[in-house]
């Protein structure tokens, strides 16, 4: 039986880990074990128990109760917490997804510890090292011993920062094993489409047609300039085409809204009936809202690859994206925070009756088993 730690503790890392659990409680119960470790990275209700709930995780076997702070605090937190469970616990292995803190907390306290790293979602560069994700995901490969690539761009990154594709085992952190393997996001859409039709009301609250909107990237929340220039381009683009905006907002962006834009854009967006302001929503609910969208514009990285697994164009609120297929096949625009860009994109996208192409690059939705029976051939 092997033995694995999984850090999870923001919420994208909450639904993946859904993917993987399953896989293992439903094919690999007599051969992998998992010790499941939230952070506490993220902690309301609709941001983290909603999703043990609903896409059925097992509980968290430790929750460190870490919440937010500073990168040094919160990261040096989960550090000293991890490193304790991972003694006490000796695993065989500490498995850890994308490209948070608590990614990186996981794997400094293992790489310490001399356990192997198996990092699930590896490879992906935005090339913006201001990014604290771009950090956490280039240090977290480069101490990692399974390195599983859900994209071939992520793959050939991995190459060209050195990586050996030709590695023999034994693997190590040093002679690391690196795969393209699909990724268990489209797993998880593809698992839960059908039942989020079934469950979700969330639409019954939604004016229709409408364009689904998220915000959170530290790049557009923190930046004034950035967070104004958004929600002027959604205010227009509301006015001019008479279409709801629904924006159901990550809780750091919603502290920061009514601090950050100027109070005249403020008061507009909070008066314009045509833009809907919501809570978080469970996953289930999200796979409606995306499915049922004419258009998505997100800074999320998660959302803009659901944009594509349900076939819908998106505007990235980003200057680069590390999912450059979605980019290079015509179906999302980098747009960045600025308004004629967004407004551009909107027009190409909104108006004209394009056929866009969604060509099958994220797997076959058994990202996870693929895993799990990596892990037990290779580790
Ligand atoms: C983090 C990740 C980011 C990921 C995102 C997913 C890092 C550096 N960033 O960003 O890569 O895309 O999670 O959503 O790890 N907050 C709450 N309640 C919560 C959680 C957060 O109110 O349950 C608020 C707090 O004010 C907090 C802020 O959100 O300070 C930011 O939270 P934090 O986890 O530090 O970063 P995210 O922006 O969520
Ligand atoms: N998500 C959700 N409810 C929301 C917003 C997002 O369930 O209100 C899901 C979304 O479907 C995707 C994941 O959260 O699976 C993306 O997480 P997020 O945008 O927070 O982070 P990122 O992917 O950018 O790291």
């Amino acid at each position: 039986m092997i033995k694995i730690v999984t850090v999870i503790g923001a919420r994208p890392q909450i639904i993946k880990a859904a993917a993987l659990s399953r896989a293992i409680k439903n094919s690999f119960a007599d051969k992998i074990a998992e010790v499941i470790v939230h952070t506490g990275q993220h902690y309301d209700n609709n941001m983290s128990q909603v999703f043990f709930d609903e896409l059925r995780i097992p509980a968290s076997n430790y929750n460190l109760q870490v919440g937010s702070g500073s990168h040094g605090i919160q990261t040096a937190k989960m550090i000293e917490g991890i490193e304790q469970i991972l003694v006490a616990e000796k695993p065989h292995a500490l498995l850890v997804y994308g490209d948070t803190n608590s990614t990186l907390a996981g794997a400094i306290a293992a790489s310490k510890l001399h356990i192997p790293i198996v990092h699930v979602e590896a490879g992906l560069r935005s090339f913006n090292k201001k990014m604290p994700e771009e950090i956490n995901r280039i240090l977290c490969d480069h101490c990692a011993t399974l390195l599983f690539s859900p994209t071939v761009a992520g793959y050939n990154n991995l190459i060209n920062e050195g990586f050996n594709k030709n590695a023999l085992p034994p693997y190590s952190n040093d002679n690391a094993f690196i795969v393209h393997c699909g990724d268990v996001m489209y797993d998880n859409s593809l698992f839960f489409e059908a039942e989020a039709n079934r469950k979700s009301t969330v639409l019954n609250k939604i004016n229709k047609p409408y364009v689904l909107v998220t915000v959170h990237r530290a790049e557009n929340t923190d930046d004034a300039d950035a967070l104004n220039n958004l929600f002027q381009a959604i205010q227009n683009l509301s006015l001019a085409y008479q279409v709801s905006f629904v924006l159901p907002l990550h809780p750091r962006t919603a502290h920061l809204l009514p601090k950050s834009l100027t109070p005249e854009l403020y008061q507009s967006i909070v008066d314009n009936k045509l833009i809907q302001i919501i809570e978080p929503v469970s996953f289930l609910d999200m796979i409606a809202l995306e499915s049922n969208a004419k258009l998505i514009v997100t800074d999320s990285g998660g959302v803009q690859k659901e944009a594509y697994f349900f076939k819908k164009p998106c505007i990235i609120l980003r200057q680069q994206t590390e999912w450059t297929e979605l980019v290079a096949c015509g179906s999302a625009i980098l747009a960045g925070a600025n308004i004629a860009r967004i407004e551009d994109a909107f027009a190409y996208y909104y108006s004209n009756d394009i056929s866009l192409q969604f060509p099958p690059i994220f797997g076959d939705g058994h990202a996870a088993e693929f895993i799990c029976k990596t892990i037990i051939e290779k580790l």
